[in-house]
């Protein structure tokens, strides 16, 4: 009886660590994983399988398996499993329909479930599923959120047995564990993809004003990332520059028309107003509650105008005194403006637009910032320049353009003499930069909920050579 006390009390010790373990762990894959990592291990399963339930079906979220060495789902990426559809026939859709544990010593010698499934599986892979231990995954309100299927005990020996009793009402606790820190993590993914789609559609709103600044916002962002990715920058910062690059702009609702589309020239009323538009974004992003590890968002976006030397505005910070984020994303700003087209002038020669960069680190950018975006793959600079253009990029373009850099490529721009490779790699950029842009197309910023843009005719029309042919 001692002995019986003493192995109970350490099997609750056991799962109250893995609740804590589980409730510690906010990322629902690798959370998923965990699960029925530490379930397979309490229990000493061989194998084991998590469904969550998803409408009128069973989704596979996790697959493991020791003896085939199988690690699927979870933070391993997506399942394509075909769904269990959710009739009693089938073990896991009866215990999620009906709230209980079904323990059974050998698949094969059962009558109860259609068990063709497990059969199949062992035909194709040579394994033998024997023991099964089913347990509904309840949450706090009781609904079953999902499925836990242990599969094979093994003996001290290492031999299959049956799941032991005793486990039944230990693993339907876990399991209800699990239920809880699942429900949480996947209410932690809703936030940050609605979010995140919030954000991007403000920033469409914003950019949808002109045609030809449309997927300015979400360029700035993806060049800003790819620069911070090469920077070592950590997911949590990734994602404070990611919304302040989305946002950048949004002050832009409060400029008029009249100045914001006017082709040519701003007197300086005028650019004042178009000034004010970085003030204004930082005053509407303070005015949205951001959670502690997005608290930087409107500083970082409201700083993308300040200048390295300190000339630029709303405070003329310098140096280390604009955040990181902000020094990229001006570097990201000034060249896609630079390399967008305008109802008064085509794109800018894609040389004129890089020597701009360089011949304004020190000055207008900071040099360390301009250094990470020369040291892009050239592949992914052209990808971002040419989203949501027609026609995609042909991959054997991708292949060539993703050996150089930008930096590279510059250098080959600037030489009177190239080798035959050069020239290939001029070739094949150039095929999409001198592209003409149809404004009439519908390139609309990508993304979950772009808004239809209306198109305006006429602004630029009628083809024509690049000017002067010069790249
Ligand atoms: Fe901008």
């Amino acid at each position: 009886m001692k002995e019986e006390e003493r192995r109970l009390r350490e099997q609750i010790h056991a799962l109250n660590r893995i609740g804590i373990a589980l409730t510690a762990e906010r990322d629902l894959g690798r959370l998923l994983e965990r699960i029925v990592r530490e379930a397979r291990g309490f229990t000493r399963a061989d194998a084991g399988t998590l469904y969550l339930v998803r409408g009128d079906h069973l989704e596979c979220a996790v697959v493991q398996n020791d003896t085939l060495a199988v690690q699927m789902g979870g933070a391993h990426g997506e399942l394509d499993l075909p769904p269990v559809p959710l009739k009693p026939d089938y073990i896991s859709a009866y215990v999620a329909l009906t709230g209980k544990v079904v323990n059974i010593p050998d698949v094969y010698a059962s009558r109860e479930f259609d068990f063709e499934g497990p059969r199949r599986y062992d035909a194709l892979t040579g394994y033998r599923t024997k023991s099964m231990l089913v347990v509904p995954m309840q949450d706090h309100r009781a609904r079953t959120i999902g499925v836990l299927q242990l599969i094979n005990a093994l003996s001290p020996q290492g031999e299959v047995v049956p799941f032991r009793e005793e486990y039944e009402e230990l693993v339907r606790s876990l399991a209800s564990q699990a239920a809880v820190a699942i429900d949480n993590a996947q209410l932690i993914s809703d936030l940050q993809k609605m979010l995140g789609s919030f954000m991007e559609a403000l920033a469409s709103t914003i950019d949808a004003r002109d045609p030809y600044t449309a997927g300015h916002s979400y360029r700035v962002t993806q060049y800003t990332l790819a620069m911070a990715e090469l920077d070592g920058t950590p997911p949590e910062r990734l994602r404070i520059y990611k919304y302040a690059a989305f946002l950048h702009d949004y002050g832009k609702i409060g400029v008029r028309d009249a100045v914001l589309l006017k082709p040519g020239k701003l007197t300086s009323e005028e650019y004042r107003e178009a000034q004010a538009h970085v003030a204004y974004t930082q005053e509407i992003l303070s005015r949205i509650y951001f959670p502690d590890e997005l608290r930087e968002v409107p500083e970082v976006a409201g700083a993308h105008q300040e200048k390295y030397d300190g000339t630029g505005y709303p405070q003329g910070l310098r140096d280390g005194q604009i955040p990181r984020g902000a020094r990229m994303m001006c570097v990201a700003d000034v060249f896609d403006a630079l390399t967008s087209e305008r109802p008064y002038r085509e794109r800018m020669p894609i040389k004129k637009a890089l020597s701009i960069l360089r011949e304004g680190a020190g000055t207008h950018f900071d040099p360390e910032m301009v250094d990470l975006f020369f040291g892009l793959p050239l592949s992914r600079l052209l990808a971002i320049l040419e989203h949501g253009r027609e026609g995609g990029l042909d991959p054997e373009d991708v292949k060539v353009l993703s050996k150089v850099t930008v930096g590279e490529f510059y250098q080959v721009l600037l030489k009177e003499d190239r080798s035959p490779r050069e020239e290939e790699i001029v070739r094949r950029f150039s095929r999409y930069y001198r592209r003409k842009r149809d404004i009439n197309a519908g390139d609309v910023p990508r993304g979950t909920g772009s808004l239809q843009r209306v198109g305006r005719p006429g602004l630029i029309r009628g083809g024509g050579a690049f000017p002067g042919g010069d790249l």
